[in-house]
């Protein structure tokens, strides 16, 4: 079997190495040309665990390539699936433009057989607009859906062990094709779900809108705690242990942030309207979520006395979560910035070293560790729970910076480390500690 995969980032790229690690003959393609000479020499472009040695295997063995010519990439594939990327639009709905651009680019090169599967995240209705397009443009090219649901982060694991694929599709064609390109994961004994496209298409909305739900709820429920005691680590421990709850999804922090939740959750609230449906929590959730990101520039502001000017705020991670370099919409952005205009003199550790990151905050120094980072600060603020950040020397830190203050916005120290460390400790969901 052949596959060819249009869109080569962070899901596009990932699905097209680990279909040649099944075993298929896989050809990633992507209109970015400079991407794919890095690719053709074996750069991965994107910080993902274990990825670029999975892709020179499978380019090693002849089983996957890449192309920037979409003709020359889907005219021998029996399933071409489409991975680009649908952003938010200024309303808050999604841009459809890169799919529906993708679909006419390729569709006069497709063999007639071949099943095309969209797999970048779409309003329902959408896989049954193009299947319309195609036919009014004269392409009878049969169309399915299949969401994708890996992390960042734990892309590759995601992908080879997923919890389950959900297969949107209206024929025995596209169930045969889709069920050999799954196979390798179906004899895993890993859930293959067949549904409507319809079906499919808010699967994977219902499914991050309830994620970032939770992550919301969890956030919600710290700011209480900050006001009444309560400590918010220990109460995501209790409730997670409640197998209806579950731990996952309950870390505190500033907020949900990535490529993902913020776009889908605005997403669904703005297409759901076009089926006469409105859906307050999702709205509240991206709501809390945006205030979220306000409050912990008071908290930050409001150990600093209101006063950042010329302060030297040594920030430990900005990627929107740990173990990627992706800066889309990560909650650093307008928190940072938000310094960076009053005055603050910037400098960021970050292991994943993004350079998206590094265009985003040009005012900004950059340091190669976090100890480094530290040296003479007035104030040090966690951002990103990267494992690095779980286990640094706060003795050793605080010899290092000018001032012990220490604003951990993931709430990775525990009361009686920070407590022990002399640091004035600030944190989300749990007692300020006075140093
Ligand atoms: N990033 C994630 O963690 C994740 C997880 C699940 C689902 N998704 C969904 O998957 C889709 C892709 O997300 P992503 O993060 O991989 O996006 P991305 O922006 O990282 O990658 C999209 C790629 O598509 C390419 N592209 C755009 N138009 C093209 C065209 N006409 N021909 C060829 N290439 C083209 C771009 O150059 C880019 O490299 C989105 O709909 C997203 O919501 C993302």
């Amino acid at each position: 079997m052949k596959i060819a995969v249009v869109g080569t980032g962070y899901v596009g790229l990932v699905s097209g190495v680990c279909f040649s690690e099944f075993g298929f003959s896989v050809i990633c393609i992507d209109n970015n040309v400079s991407k794919i000479e890095d690719l053709k020499k074996g750069v991965v472009p994107i910080y993902e665990n274990e990825l670029d040695k999975l892709m020179l295997k499978n380019m090693n063995a002849g089983r996957l390539s890449f192309t920037s010519d979409i003709a020359e990439g889907v005219r021998d594939a029996d399933i071409v699936f489409i991975a680009v990327g649908t952003p938010s639009k200024t309303d808050g709905s999604a841009d459809l433009s890169y799919v529906y651009g993708a679909v006419d680019e390729l569709a006069p090169h497709m063999n007639k057989n071949a099943i095309l599967v969209i797999k970048s995240t779409v309003p329902v209705g959408t896989t049954r607009a193009v299947k319309q397009f195609l036919q009014d443009n004269g392409f009878d090219i049969e169309v399915a859906f299949n969401p994708e649901f890996l992390r960042e982060g734990a892309a590759i694991e995601d992908f080879m062990r997923p919890d389950r694929i959900i297969l949107g599709i209206e024929s025995k064609k596209a169930e045969d094709a889709l069920k050999r390109a799954y196979r390798p994961l179906f004899v895993l004994s890993i859930p293959i779900v067949f549904t409507g496209l319809e079906t499919a298409e808010l699967s994977k909305y219902a499914a991050n809108a309830f994620l970032a739900m939770k992550i919301t709820f969890i956030n919600e429920v710290a700011n209480l705690c900050e006001n009444c005691g309560a400590d918010v680590k220990e109460v995501a421990y209790a409730i997670g242990l409640d197998k209806r709850i579950g731990e996952q999804f309950l870390q505190v922090g500033p907020g949900y942030g990535g490529s993902c939740f913020p776009k889908d959750t605005s997403a669904l609230n703005d297409f759901s309207k076009n089926f006469g449906v409105s859906m307050p929590l999702v709205e509240e959730t991206i709501k809390s979520n945006d205030a979220r990101r306000i409050k912990m520039i008071q908290k930050i502001m409001g150990v600093c006395d209101n006063d950042v000017k010329n302060k030297n705020i040594s920030i430990l991670g900005v990627t929107f979560k740990a173990n990627t370099d992706d800066m889309r919409d990560s909650p650093s952005i307008c928190i940072v910035n938000h310094l960076l205009k009053n005055g603050a003199k910037i400098k960021i550790y970050d292991p994943s070293f993004s350079e998206q990151a590094k265009k985003i905050f040009k005012d900004a120094e950059w340091s190669n560790n976090a100890y480094d980072n530290c040296n003479g600060a007035d104030v040090v603020v966690i951002l990103t729970d990267w494992a690095e950040f779980r286990a640094i020397n706060l003795a050793d830190l605080r010899r290092r910076v000018k001032n012990p203050l220490l604003v951990d916005l993931r709430s990775i120290y525990t009361v009686n480390e920070a407590k022990a460390s002399g640091f004035v400790y600030c944190s989300v969901g749990r007692p300020f500690i006075e140093g």
